[in-house]
């Protein structure tokens, strides 16, 4: 069969790389690409919010999956169009995606079923959310309602912290319309923990779960960034922890999606906290994380083609979905001064070290192809993973093959995985 990956990260090199294991793809497509999905994929250049030149490709190409990996298409409704046009897609309708697209929608949800989160107001009125911190405890935590790019979260430790952040959000327009409405949450600590699921309609199937640092700089400093590394199994996501999980947040999860006559097919990936009270939702996506699917896919001993088809067709109940008892690291590589001002085009030198390495992965975020040498392309440019026995395996492996590969501005955490030396 013929495959459509929609995207060109980190997260779609690793889709592609799982799609190109399966016995029953002859092609792969990818639009709009890199320069390592190329490698495996035919690249097409159209780019992700582009939904009629999507759909007529696929219309021309007679492709038989699309699967789409970000979050901006799935929540504009990338997935409708394709469905109207007679074709297979995998991803939330428009009206599914609204679980990461909204986050006044996903917190109203999770209180009218009861799905443990923090507790929280929304205000659609600058002057209403400023008299309601006047008496709020602190810290406190403020969150535009859209997308923003994973940086509409601030966490104020104090009064005039969170009335300079309404401001920015809500006056200024800081992330644009996502902060048409403001949703102000009680601040949790605890451990985090992303957990991505496959969801058919009705039935979840759990996928291992992985661990994430969003934080620049080490030690969790610095700004936030769509992610600086990960690995997975999280040993703190206990067999005890997963068993409430799965009754208390995600299947009531897919059951409050269908009784408000949103059924949600695709990925669900709960960012959830540990609390003292229990694990608690910090947000809902509805996709792949990245680089949590650098981590997990390559652990998938399924053929992705067969889940992603039982999703689309309803049919997760008859399926086991299984990983390997292992674990794997992923250290991004990215420019230095990411996520605020880099600079691209660099070449990359060594790539061709993970040539025939199996527990070696090399996965292209921002790269291009510029007269016939691969060149830095983006503020994170590469996701270097590798699998090992145990989680300290695969971390010194990673970390070694990070040293494999050169480019200027070269920048990368030193402490990804830092927290599996606490087990
Ligand atoms: P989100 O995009 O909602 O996942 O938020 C980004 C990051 O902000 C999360 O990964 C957490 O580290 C932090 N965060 C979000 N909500 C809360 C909360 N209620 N309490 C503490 N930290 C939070
Ligand atoms: N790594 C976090 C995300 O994909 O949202």
């Amino acid at each position: 069969m013929k495959v459509l990956i929609v995207g060109g990260g980190g997260r779609e090199h690793a889709i592609a790389a799982s799609v190109k294991k399966s016995s029953r793809v002859d092609k792969i497509y990818c639009a709009p690409g890199n320069a390592g999905i190329a490698q495996i994929a035919e690249c097409v250049p159209i780019g992700v919010m582009e939904f009629d030149k999507l759909v007529n490709f696929a219309k021309e190409k007679e492709i038989d999956l699309t699967i789409i990996g970000p979050d901006d298409p799935l929540v504009a409704g990338v997935v409708d169009p394709f469905e109207a046009a007679g074709l297979r897609v995998f991803g939330p309708r428009k009206n599914a995606a609204i679980l990461e697209g909204s986050k006044a929608f996903s917190k109203d949800l999770m209180k009218k079923y009861e799905i443990p989160t923090a507790a929280y107001e929304t205000f659609d009125d600058p002057k209403q959310a400023m008299a309601y911190l006047e008496t709020a405890d602190y810290p406190i935590v403020l969150k535009a309602d859209g997308l923003a790019l994973g940086k509409g979260v601030l966490i104020c430790n104090t009064k005039q912290e969170a009335m300079d952040g309404v401001k920015s959000i809500m006056e200024d327009k800081k992330f644009g319309d996502a902060g048409n409405r403001m949703v102000v949450e009680e601040f949790m600590t605890g451990r985090e923990v992303s957990v991505l699921t496959f969801v058919d309609g009705k039935t979840v199937r759990v996928m291992s779960s992985a661990q994430d640092h969003k934080r620049a700089k080490d030690g969790d400093q610095g700004l936030n960034t769509g992610g600086m590394g990960t690995f997975s199994p999280s040993p703190f996501y206990t067999p005890e922890i997963d068993a409430f999980c799965k009754e208390h947040i995600f299947q009531k999860t897919v059951d409050a999606m269908r009784a408000e006559g949103r059924e949600f097919k695709g990925i669900i990936f709960f960012g959830l906290m540990l609390t003292e009270k229990g694990p608690k939702v910090l947000e809902y996506n509805a996709r792949f994380g990245d680089p949590e699917a650098q981590v997990v896919l390559p652990r998938l001993e399924n053929d992705i083609i067969d889940v992603v088809e039982a999703c689309i067709d309803g049919r997760l109940d008859q399926m086991e979905v299984t990983f390997t008892d292992n674990a794997a690291v992923c250290v991004v590589l990215a420019s230095d001064g990411y996520p605020v001002s880099y600079e691209k085009g660099y070449p990359i030198e060594g790539l061709s070290a993970f040539d025939g390495k199996e527990d070696y992965f090399c996965f292209h975020a921002g790269t291009a192809e510029k007269d016939g040498k691969i060149v830095t392309n983006g503020g994170r440019v590469l996701g270097i993973t590798a699998t090992g026995d145990d989680l300290k395996t695969a971390r010194r492996k990673a970390y070694e093959a990070t040293e494999w590969v050169s480019f200027d501005n070269k920048y990368k955490r030193n402490d990804i995985g830092k927290a599996i030396d606490e087990c």
